[in-house]
């Protein structure tokens, strides 16, 4: 399989078309960027950290029955995926209240949630993907009520699946977001990635509130040893 021709190049990854119609390939980058792209920088060893956790992840999941479009890592910062056309939301799951919550909210940051809470951004730069009601969404005709509940579901699933797994890590799942594609044959899968760019991880061992954050709000904030962070969430992953 070669990769044949560039199809879009993401904030974080380059997709390229492959020789096989239903197989892109993935490029994890280096570049990092928040606050929609207003900030920019570099990350070293971010592809390769991010590609080899999303594969931990998104092999896992397969394995709890979760259908994913990952295939297998050709190299350390390549990922096979099945093409998918991407919906285009942005699924949050919240266990503990953080970010843009607190800021819309007032909650106070690290407050648990009593339940998770499942939330649907439009994915589209230009309006800074704003935050949707179910009327909306289904206004917009992003997705069929059936799908919206299919994907609430799925986020609920795999949000068990992840808090599970990353507790044995040593690590508490915040938030996360997820993205999902249709194939070819309209199945619904998760696409995109899962890591340290996509999720709020905080290091179980840390109890100071700059110190035990592991993601990408030490790019964000400008807390330091992001690459460090990275790597510590990479090696916790790949021995639990
Ligand atoms: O910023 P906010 O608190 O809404 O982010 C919730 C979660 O979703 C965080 O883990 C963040 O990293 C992730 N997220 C993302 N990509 C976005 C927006 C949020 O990965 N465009």
């Amino acid at each position: 399989m070669s990769q044949i021709q560039q199809l879009y190049e993401g904030k974080a990854k380059i997709l390229y078309i492959t020789d096989e119609p239903e197989i892109l390939l993935a490029h994890y980058k280096d570049d990092a960027t928040a606050f929609n792209a207003q900030k920019r920088g570099k990350i070293t060893g971010k592809g390769e950290i991010n590609c080899a956790i999303a594969s931990h992840l998104f092999q896992l999941l397969e394995r709890e029955g979760i259908p994913t479009h990952y295939i297998d890592c050709p190299a350390p910062n390549q990922m096979r995926v099945k093409r998918v056309k991407i919906i285009p939301l942005e699924v949050v799951v919240r266990n503990i209240a953080a970010g843009s919550l607190c800021q819309q909210t007032g909650l106070p940051v690290g407050k648990i949630l009593p339940n998770p809470l499942v939330e649907f951004y439009l994915k589209d730069d230009a309006l800074g993907d704003p935050l949707l009601t179910r009327d909306r969404l289904l206004l917009l005709d992003l997705a069929t009520p059936e799908q919206v509940n299919l994907l609430q579901e799925e986020a609920l699933k795999i949000n068990q699946i992840l808090i599970a797994f990353f507790g044995r890590c040593g690590i508490t799942l915040v938030d996360f977001k997820l993205e999902f594609g249709l194939d070819s044959s309209q199945e619904m899968l998760l696409a995109d990635e899962i890591s340290p760019d996509t999720c709020r991880l905080w290091n179980q061992a840390e109890t100071d509130p700059d110190k035990r954050v592991m993601d990408k709000d030490r790019f964000r904030r400008d807390l330091g040893n992001v690459e460090d962070a990275y790597q510590q969430v990479l090696a916790k992953v790949l021995s639990c």
